[in-house]
C-alpha cells in the first residue's frame, strides 16, 4: 500500500515521496521577472524534503497576471530568470514544475497585502482584463472585462504554447496548466462567466472547447515523456454542484483522451456568492470520486496540513499526490516534520546532509 513516502512515477519522472509544494503566487516580481526572492523561496523549499515543486501561476501574456507583481513567461529574459530556480529546484533531489496561467477577469488586481481588488481603471498600474464575456466577477473584482474575439482566443492559446516551450526550455519536468480558480481557462468552462452565444459558449461542449484546444495545443509542444496535469476547480459550491461535478468529470476525462496525465482537483471560484464548507482535507472525497469516474491520477490541496491527513488520503487512494501549501510557508522543512510525525525511520535524511547529519545526530531531545 503506498503512503506520502512512497515514491511516485508518472511518465519518465520519479518524485521522491508523494508530497508537492503547490503553486503559490509570491507577487514579488517586476516585468514578470523572477529575481533572489524566488530563487531563495523556491531553493529553500525544494530542500525541504518535497518531491514536487511547482513555480507559481506565471502569466503566459502581460494582460494575463493577476498583479502587477506576478511572474511571466512571454519573454525569454523571464525564462532565463527561471532556469536558475528550476536547476536549485532540481539539485535539492525535487523535480522542477511550473503552473502557466491567464488570469482573465481577475486580472489587474492589487497585491493581497495592498487590498486583493481591482485596480480602480484610469490608475497606470493596472490594465484593462479580458475574458470569454464582459461580466465581472463582482465583489472585490468589479471591473467589466472585454469579451474576447475569435482572434483573441487564439492569441492566448498561442501564448499558452510558447509559455509551454519556454519552460521546458528553462529545464521544467512538469507542467501545469492553470484551469481553475475562475481565471480565464476556468471562466471560459462556467456559465458563472461564459455568456458566449457562438462556438466558445452555450453548451458543455462549447464551453470546454477553449480548454479542449489549448490542451491539445500544448500537448504538441511538451514532451510526451514529461508530465502535462492542469488544475481545474471541479465544483463552485454554488448549489449546482451534482452538475457542474458531472460536466467536470467529462470534460477532465476528454483532457485525458487529449494526453492529460493527471488532475490537481480544486474549487472554481467563479462567483464571489460560493459557500464553501472549509475543512480539513475537506475535498479528499471529490478528488476520490474524479479519480475513479475520469480514470485520472489526481492531486489536492485545502486543508491537507496535518501529516496524518496527507497520508491517509494517499493511503485511502484518494489522492496519488498531497499539495501541501500554507504549512510550507509556516515551515520550508514540512516534509522532515510528517517524516517524524509518521514515526518514518531516520526522519531527518529527508534534508541535505548538511542538515541532516545534526538533526539525526540531535533528533532525540535527551541526547541534546
Ligand atoms: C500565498 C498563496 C498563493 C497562491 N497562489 C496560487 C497559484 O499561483 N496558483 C494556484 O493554483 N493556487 C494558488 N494558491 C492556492 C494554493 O496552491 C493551495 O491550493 C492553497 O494554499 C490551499 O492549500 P493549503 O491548505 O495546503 O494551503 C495560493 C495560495 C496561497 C496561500
Amino acid at each position: 500500500m503506498a503512503d506520502l513516502f512512497s515514491p511516485y512515477k508518472l511518465k519518465d519522472v520519479e518524485l521522491r515521496n508523494r508530497i508537492a509544494v503547490p503553486p503559490m503566487c509570491q507577487y514579488m516580481a517586476t516585468n514578470g521577472l523572477a529575481n533572489d526572492w524566488h530563487r531563495a523561496h523556491y531553493a529553500s523549499l525544494a530542500r525541504g524534503g518535497s518531491g514536487l515543486v511547482i513555480v507559481e501561476a506565471t502569466a503566459v501574456a502581460p494582460e494575463g497576471r493577476i498583479t502587477p507583481h506576478c511572474l511571466g513567461l512571454w519573454n525569454d529574459a523571464q525564462a532565463e530568470q527561471l532556469r536558475s530556480i528550476a536547476a536549485a529546484i532540481k539539485a535539492a533531489g525535487a523535480v522542477p514544475g511550473i503552473q502557466i496561467a491567464h488570469a482573465g477577469r481577475k486580472a489587474s488586481a492589487n497585491v493581497p497585502w495592498e487590498g486583493d481588488d481591482h485596480i480602480p481603471e484610469g490608475d497606470a498600474r493596472g490594465w484593462q482584463p479580458i475574458a470569454p464575456s464582459a461580466k465581472a466577477f463582482g465583489g472585490l473584482l468589479p471591473r467589466v472585462p472585454t469579451e474576447m474575439t475569435i482572434a483573441d482566443i487564439q492569441r492566448v492559446q498561442q501564448n499558452f504554447v510558447d509559455a509551454a516551450r519556454r519552460a521546458l526550455e528553462a529545464g521544467f519536468e512538469w507542467l501545469e496548466l492553470h484551469f481553475a480558480h475562475g481565471y480565464l481557462a476556468q471562466s471560459f468552462t462556467s456559465t458563472h462567466s461564459n455568456l458566449r452565444t457562438d462556438a466558445y459558449g452555450g453548451t458543455l461542449e462549447n464551453r470546454g472547447r477553449f480548454t479542449r484546444e489549448t490542451l491539445a495545443a500544448v500537448r504538441q509542444t511538451w514532451p510526451e515523456h514529461l508530465p502535462l496535469t492542469a488544475r481545474f476547480g471541479v465544483l463552485e459550491f454554488d448549489g449546482q454542484d451534482e452538475q457542474t461535478l458531472s460536466e467536470s468529470i467529462q470534460l477532465v476525462n476528454e483532457w485525458k483522451q487529449l494526453g492529460l496525465d493527471m488532475l490537481s482537483v480544486s474549487i472554481g471560484f467563479s462567483t464571489p456568492e460560493a459557500k464553501i464548507p472549509w475543512g480539513p482535507a475537506f475535498l479528499a472525497p471529490i478528488a476520490q470520486r474524479v479519480r475513479n469516474e475520469a480514470g485520472i491520477p489526481v492531486s489536492s490541496a485545502w486543508g491537507f496540513g496535518a501529516p496524518d491527513l496527507a497520508d491517509q488520503a494517499i493511503r485511502n487512494e484518494q489522492l496519488d499526490i498531497a499539495m501541501i501549501g500554507r504549512a510550507h510557508l509556516e515551515n520550508p522543512h514540512w516534509t522532515y516534520q510528517a517524516a517524524k510525525e509518521l514515526n518514518k525511520k531516520d526522519p531527518a535524511w529527508v534534508l541535505p546532509p548538511p542538515y541532516a547529519h545534526w538533526l539525526a545526530r540531535y533528533h532525540d531531545p535527551r541526547q541534546r
